[in-house]
């Protein structure tokens, strides 16, 4: 199928913290090496990337919570960082809107209201979890609980973030809230739902499982998450909220509810193209998203893969049903995730590589950064960053490959030609030294051919570390040219074959400018300021369509002085980098609380042992130290039909006024006992904690003293 456009969009990062490498690997580089491939490839206005900021949602609230400032000001506060990270590392969106934007909320809203309208959308009450601390109902991540599946004591009640399961609050055991802590109950409440079950009869299983209407095959893990989440059956989908922060619904008498998070992201998608057409003269988003000839591609992480696969596709499809012919995605390759030095990436743990941070220490290196991710974008399995990969990526490929071809050839140039491209491009094979130079070129180009092949192929098929790669061949091809042919000992006998060589090994150095733009912008463009050349959208058409391009560089042509295109990163560089990273797992694991220690559980006692004890509420009346004593407090207790003293070791713990009126539980028949001339009558019980710190144990709520305990 030929497509006319492309429209592709980078799931929309919550604004609430930084930008690290897992984003970059999981979603924004792909994404970018792809689109700017297709934009040389088919023309740049035919290629539409948006992206932006995912504004709304539990993890906004919770965190502006944490930071203690209001969700607007938080959003404000990372959208223009984290717009800013993608723009230093080359991430050529078209547009990075936001979702808190009135175009956003006015385009969700739309949606929301033309299936309501239509009657799409049931109305149902259910049970929902209210937390009567806060007084307010409780969604998605302000619940935690018991994962059902691995046992995770934190999970949330719409993911569990250690085995990656998707979850409702009701999966969650022992669910607890996020802002009390405490307990929950159940609360009726009402709200709209997705008819998700009768889509799958009648068409989404056709669509997803057999491909039908689809014209590209999905990546087996996600075509594994989809197939289990249909085979569970699909249900209704509740796509409202009892929260304020968010798109208010667009039906009155519905205040303090909103659409739900996953239902107004990926719509964001829409209402940024919508914005991008608005800043450009004479464009029209709604090719790019309602006719069948554009290609629309989402890049996401795997946790995402059920709202772009099953949700948004729904919505899109519904929506055409009700006249607004919107496309449907052809292929969503959704990557695993990519983990740090073994452990997996946590913005809440701090355990990431922070493109801010990056650029702080690695001025200028963006490429270097672009490069290692590429090369292990986790395509079909988590990969693994690790500081020392990084160096030897750095130093052993792009400085001793890429870097060592594109230079010498400058170098060589400007030794043996004053620094400009030769006239003798064509040499015959009349001595044994030009035949030898003639195979080589031959080799050479039949190589990068097949290189570029490979790559293009890799481009398509969504298999983006397999493209740099052969891109990283057409270097480590002119470097084996070079030392076939070597300029510099034929300069002296044969300066002509000297200049073909050199003329040879300058295209193919113009060539790889051209290979490396979606992988490397940066390098791609000092690699063309070092040769002084612009090359034509056609010229780079024609690359990415046929291959090898020949006699791009113009005789005589005067080159820019050689510069070294990237630098060799020191084992100091990667000490500093593994040190932090050493410092902050520290800093967490002093952070986190003491593993408490458990008592041994003492001999098993019959319940007559038990029933002996006479065990009373009682409420303390009066308090006061014991002169020469640091731990006994003398306790005067009412016990209901009696006032008893009780020395208790608790001085340390408690100030004497500070306990007056606590009831408490008293062991009331133990033997009396003298200590520093007072008669102790009992025993008050405690609770120590994991820290030694000491509570009293008493009934939940105040009742009579003197009651018994059993
Ligand atoms: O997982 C996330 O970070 C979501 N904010 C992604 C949203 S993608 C799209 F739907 F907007
Ligand atoms: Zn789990």
């Amino acid at each position: 199928m030929t497509y006319q456009r492309y429209t592709i969009t980078a799931a929309l990062p919550y604004a609430n913290g930084g930008v690290h490498i897992g984003h970059l690997a999981g979603a924004y580089i792909p994404a970018d090496i792809y689109v700017r491939y297709l934009r040389r490839r088919y023309g740049k206005e035919k290629v539409l990337f948006v992206c932006g900021s995912d504004e709304h949602g539990v993890p906004i609230t919770l965190r502006a919570q944490k930071e203690g400032i209001t969700p607007q000001e938080l959003v404000d506060k990372y959208h223009h960082i984290m717009g800013s990270s993608f723009a230093q590392f080359g991430i050529d969106f078209d547009i990075y809107h936001r979702t808190s934007d009135p175009l956003h909320h006015e385009t969700a809203a739309h949606f929301f209201k033309k299936m309501y309208d239509a009657g799409v959308l049931p109305e149902k009450e259910s049970e929902q979890y209210y937390d009567t601390e806060q007084g307010r109902f409780l969604a998605d991540r302000y619940i935690i609980g018991t994962c059902p599946r691995c046992a995770n004591e934190n999970a949330y009640g719409d993911q569990c973030e250690k085995c990656g399961s998707t979850l409702s609050p009701q999966d969650l055991i022992r669910p607890r809230s996020a802002l009390s802590g405490s307990a929950l109950t159940l609360r009726p409440t009402t709200h709209w739902y997705l008819p998700l079950d009768s889509y799958q009869q009648s068409w989404l299983n056709a669509w997803i499982l057999e491909g039908e209407g689809r014209s590209e095959a999905w990546k087996n893990s996600v075509m594994g998450q989809c197939r289990s989440w249909l085979e569970q059956g699909l249900q209704p989908r509740a796509v409202t909220r009892d929260l304020e922060w968010g798109v208010a619904l667009p039906i009155p008498h519905t205040e303090g509810k909103v659409l739900y998070v996953w239902f107004d992201a990926p719509i964001g998608y829409i209402s940024a193209s919508k914005a991008w057409a608005a800043q450009q003269a004479g464009r029209d988003w709604r090719p790019f998203w309602q006719s069948s000839d554009s290609k629309l591609v989402h890049f996401i992480g795997k946790d995402n893969i059920v709202f772009h696969c099953i949700i948004f596709p729904a919505m899109l499809r519904q929506m055409q049903d009700l006249g607004e012919p919107y496309i449907l995605p052809v292929n969503i390759p959704a990557n695993e995730f990519l983990n740090l030095e073994g452990e997996k990436i946590s913005t809440s743990r701090n355990h990431a590589v922070w493109l801010d941070e990056y650029l702080q220490d690695f001025p200028q290196q963006q490429d270097a950064l672009r490069y290692a991710l590429t090369s292990i974008i986790p395509e079909s399995k988590d990969s693994d960053f690790t500081w020392a990969d990084f160096q030897l990526k750095v130093n052993s490929e792009l400085v001793a490959i890429l870097g060592n071809f594109v230079n010498r050839v400058l170098v060589l140039t400007h030794k043996f030609l004053e620094g400009k491209t030769p006239s003798a491009k064509e040499i015959e094979d009349n001595s044994e030294l030009r035949t030898k130079i003639l195979a080589a070129y031959r080799s050479n180009f039949e190589e990068s051919n097949k290189n570029i092949c490979n790559m293009i192929a890799g481009l398509e098929n969504y298999r983006f570390r397999e493209a740099q790669a052969e891109m990283m061949n057409l270097a480590r091809g002119g470097n084996k040219f070079l030392a076939d042919c070597e300029p510099w000992k034929i300069y002296k006998s044969d300066p002509e074959a000297c200049a073909a060589v050199l003329s040879y090994a300058l295209e193919l150095t113009a060539n790889i400018a051209v290979a490396c733009e979606p992988f490397l912008p940066n390098t791609a463009r000092r690699i063309l300021e070092q040769l002084r050349l612009d090359i034509s959208e056609a010229c780079r058409q024609q690359f990415w369509e046929q291959g090898v391009l020949q006699n791009i560089l113009p005789e005589f042509h005067t080159l820019n002085s050689p510069e070294l295109l990237f630098r060799n990163i020191e084992d100091e560089e990667i000490k500093v980098q593994t040190d932090r990273l050493a410092a902050r797992k520290a800093e967490r694991v002093a952070a986190a609380p003491a593993a408490v220690v458990y008592a041994p559980l003492k001999e098993s006692i019959a319940y007559d042992d038990f029933a002996k004890l006479d065990l009373r509420t009682a409420t303390i009346v009066a308090a006061e130290r014991i002169p020469k004593a640091d731990k006994l407090l003398k306790l005067t207790l009412n016990v209901g039909f009696e006032e008893r003293t009780v020395l208790s070791g608790i001085a340390e713990h408690f100030e004497p006024e500070a306990i007056i009126g606590r009831q408490v539980l008293l062991l009331a028949n133990l033997a009396p006992r003298t200590m520093r001339g007072v008669v102790s009558n009992g025993m008050i019980l405690m609770a120590e904690d994991a820290e030694g710190k000491l509570h009293f144990v008493a009934p939940p709520v105040a009742i009579n003293n003197g009651a018994t305990i059993s």
